[in-house]
């Protein structure tokens, strides 16, 4: 078992100190990946040696690089190596971390873990916390509680009744809202047809007028739901509006804050969310900013008792009612594994100051994509905010697909696109610990290749690019400041 382990650790450091260099891109694309694993269930059994090293061997060329430094797609954290190796010995432990009488040191590990994170993004001490898979069920867990206590409100118990029956509720949303937030609704059994948009302005965020206006145009029972931090833009709705306007509703607020709410870790940035600590609940992941491996999003709810009767189970079998926190009371699983403990690793080896640093850094390197991509010509930087950053090419709608299939291609570093505002356009999102301004920089120089590509190829000339050189890093705070 020994050798097999360190086998492991050995083809996982190989990888790993692969990254820097490594083409960001997979080398063989879905269907390729698929033929190259062995798909015959065997009869009997195989050395295990083997299956690890085939193992290896079949999916590296099938896997995309998202822990390298220019790994920018979509919203996806690299992995700190503390965190990483906390990871594994929250395999080898292997704890079901439902229950705090079987695992104690589990559960007190997720206790000081979620008190940590509640610290660092300035949200009320005592709001209660689950550790979920991501951002998606911690939606489903906070706005459980939302549905259930603004129906509690309203006369109607839906842990007993259910919702055949119940009086409706609304849910008044961003128009940006992640999708997450309409799947949670279904999940939830509210469905979508219960959402009514609320405008954004240009950078995304909501407009708190139109809030105030939605809210006041109807009664009942209704939910607020915000976001800090625009899947394409990073713009942070104006909380401190948005709590105004809902408290005088006395409608829930829920904030989805999958990767936004990290910035008020950064005493730079907490500005921008202010307001946030007044919300009912909150979303993030910690498999985002924070870097650690997948699979951790957090749920937070300040209405502790919302949380436990909407999430809590008994059963004569599990050895309960201790007087700690039990893990399982405010979770939508039953089993889980002990995913608080590379949280709880990552958070004592950065800090507090740790934590801001790599905020500050991730957005510094946004703002130098921003500014050197805004410097060319072709392109037009739409937005930029926190780490996000929204790009687009010049000429037809396509453009931005065909220019993104180009840098993946290249292989230097790996953007994504998107629709924005019913235009198609390219995303950078600055997640990883190991990113650097030099990264950034490379990865601009890779950027402008692709797009001299399509000038060559479509036979146009771009203009000569203007002779400014690298801008210097993190000149502007501001979220969802358009560069
Ligand atoms: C704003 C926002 N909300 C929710 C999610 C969903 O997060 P997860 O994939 O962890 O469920 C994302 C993912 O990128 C996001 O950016």
């Amino acid at each position: 078992m020994r050798d097999l382990l360190s086998a492991a650790a050995g083809h996982a450091a190989a990888y790993l100190e692969s990254l820097p260099e490594r083409p960001v891109v997979a080398s063989r694309d879905a269907p390729a990946a698929r033929a190259a694993l062995r798909d015959a269930l065997p009869d009997v059994p195989t050395d295990d040696r083997r299956v690890l090293d085939e193992l290896v061997e079949d999916a590296e060329p099938g896997i995309t690089a998202m822990g390298s430094p220019r790994f920018f797609g979509f919203v996806i954290g690299g992995t700190l190596p503390v965190a990483l190796a906390a990871d594994w010995m929250a395999s080898t432990w292997d704890q079901n971390a439902g229950l705090a009488s079987p695992t104690p040191a589990a559960a007190a590990i997720e206790e000081v873990a979620g008190a940590w994170v509640i610290d660092l993004l300035g949200l009320p001490r005592d709001a209660s916390f689950a550790f979920v898979t991501g951002c998606q069920m911690a939606h489903a867990t906070a706005l459980a509680a939302a549905r259930n206590r603004v129906l509690a409100d309203a006369g109607w118990e839906v842990e007993r009744d259910g919702l055949t029956g119940a009086p409706p509720v609304r849910v008044i949303a961003t128009q940006e809202r992640h999708v997450t937030v309409d799947r949670a609704l279904r999940l939830l059994g509210l469905g979508t047809a219960c959402v009514e948009p609320v405008a954004a302005d240009e950078r995304g965020a909501m407009l708190p007028e139109e809030l105030e206006r939605r809210l006041a145009a109807a009664g009942g029972p209704a939910i607020v739901c915000a976001q800090a931090g625009d899947v394409n833009t990073g713009a942070v709705d104006p909380l401190d509006e948005v709590c105004d306007a809902a408290g005088r509703a006395g409608a829930w607020v829920h904030v989805d804050g999958a990767f936004g709410l990290w910035a008020a870790a950064s005493p730079r940035r907490r500005g921008l969310l202010r307001g946030c600590e007044r919300a009912d609940s909150w979303a993030t992941d910690a498999h985002k900013w924070l870097n650690v491996p997948y699979d951790c999003g957090i749920a937070i709810i300040a209405d502790r008792e919302a949380h436990r009767r909407a999430m809590a189970v008994q059963a004569s079998y599990l050895q309960q009612g201790e007087p700690v926190r039990e893990p399982m009371d405010w979770n939508p699983e039953f089993s889980r594994r002990a995913r608080a403990v590379p949280v709880y690793a990552a958070l004592r080896s950065l800090g507090r100051s740790g934590v801001a640093e790599l905020v500050d850094r991730l957005c510094a390197c946004a703002e130098r994509f921003a500014e050197r991509l805004a410097a060319q010509p072709g392109l037009e930087v739409l937005a930029q905010g926190l780490n996000q950053v929204l790009v687009r090419p010049d000429g037809p709608d396509d453009g931005a697909d065909r220019l993104v299939a180009r840098i993946q291609r290249d292989g230097t570093c790996w953007t994504s696109a998107t629709t924005w505002r019913g235009r198609r356009c390219m995303r950078i999102s600055v997640c990883s610990w190991r990113t650097t301004l030099a990264d950034v920089d490379r990865s601009v120089d890779a950027i402008v290749r692709a797009l001299d590509e399509r000038a060559v190829t479509s036979g146009s000339r771009r203009t000569p690019r203007s002779a400014a050189g690298p801008a210097p890093p993190g000149s502007s705070d501001g979220a969802g400041s358009s560069p």
